[in-house]
């Protein structure tokens, strides 16, 4: 028995010092401290021996129990260090591998555009309200005045969704959406997409923005339109910018206007960009005609109104010497990186 405990101690030992993982120094402990563990059997055999061997034998095997029990203990704490240490050695990072790099981005002309016309009418008190890209074709025809036979409304020119709902061609319904949920006096801009079934070329682009701009009051003239759009071109393109307006016509206003303002580039001596006129053509106005503040409820004998609709593209690519509209679309960030 002495002899059979002596080879317990000597092949645990040298089991344990070839173990290279826990899961090795675990099968020892099983193997020899386990329920059915070698030792554990001579442990429970010894009831039969005489008390005198009994004791003899007791106090060796618990010696080589505590020896046993003494490497492991040991074996276990250094296999689980060298797994520490291979675990760091394998997460090492290279803190001077160069990191991965994002490119940041920057504002795109387009909204630096609606910024720099928001920040103006809202000095001027005007108050910035927004309306659906899909609308109804009241709101954006039948509302705004523009009759049954109007040209605006064939297919040619409007992605249409069904028979009443379109793609809005403008931001105008947003005067109708306006006029019928605010009471004068009323004072707001808004700007957003539109959509005309256009074919995209140099100067045209099927999704575009405009901002709007609607002003109801009793006693509003023509004086107050050209003196807001006067004020809105100095503060945009600098105090020496003039304006001059042309007659025109759109259904929603009576009498209608178009608004150039001096070139920006050559002052008005003519230039390529203005195309050697002196002018350049900025936006649409006009005093919002009776039947469009009628759909709105609003007395036409007490209130009237001026309104006004530019292209921001337009406004955009004039003012930065964009040649191409499409170029506003392409997302190349070597064109966008151009107008921070
Ligand atoms: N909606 C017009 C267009 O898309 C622009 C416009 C002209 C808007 C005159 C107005 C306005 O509010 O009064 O061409």
């Amino acid at each position: 028995m002495q002899e059979r405990l002596k080879q317990i101690l000597e092949e645990s030992k040298k089991q344990l010092q070839e173990a290279v993982s826990v899961a090795d120094a675990e099968d020892v402990r099983v193997k020899v401290l386990g329920k059915k563990g070698q030792l554990t059997e001579i442990l429970r055999s010894m009831g039969q021996l005489a008390p005198e061997e009994r004791k003899e034998l007791g106090q060796a095997a618990n010696q080589v129990r505590s020896e046993v029990e003494k490497m492991l203990d040991e074996t276990f704490e250094n296999l689980k260090s060298k797994a520490r240490e291979a675990k760091f050695k394998a997460e090492k990072i290279d803190v001077t591998e160069p990191g991965k790099f994002y490119k940041l981005g920057t504002k795109h002309p387009v909204t630096i555009t609606i910024e720099e016309i928001s920040r103006v009418f809202k000095s001027m008190g005007f108050t910035l309200t927004e309306g659906p890209e899909v609308e109804t074709v009241f709101n954006n025809f039948d509302a705004l005045n523009a009759g049954p036979n109007h040209p605006a409304r064939d297919w040619t020119d409007t992605f249409y969704v069904n028979d009443d709902v379109l793609l809005r061609t403008q931001t105008s319904p947003v005067q109708v959406r306006t006029l019928m949920n605010q009471k004068p006096p009323i004072r707001v801009f808004a700007p957003g997409r539109c959509f005309r079934c256009d074919t995209p070329d140099a100067t045209h682009s099927p999704m575009f923005h405009q901002v709007e701009g609607l002003v109801v009051d009793e006693g509003i003239t023509m004086a107050d339109l050209k003196g807001v759009l006067d004020s809105f071109a100095k503060q945009m393109f600098g105090p020496e910018a003039r304006t001059k307006f042309r007659p025109h016509h759109f259904p929603f206003t009576e009498p209608s206007a178009e608004m150039d303002v001096s070139c920006f580039k050559c002052g008005g001596k003519g230039c390529k960009v203005c195309k050697g006129s002196g002018w350049i053509e900025i936006l649409g106005c006009g005093m919002v005609h009776p039947n469009v503040l009628k759909v709105g409820g609003i007395d036409t004998e007490k209130y009237t109104g001026f309104a006004f609709g530019m292209g921001v593209e337009r406004i955009a690519m004039l003012k930065y010497g964009i040649d191409d509209i499409r170029l506003l679309y392409e997302n190349d960030m070597r064109f966008i990186e151009q107008f921070k």
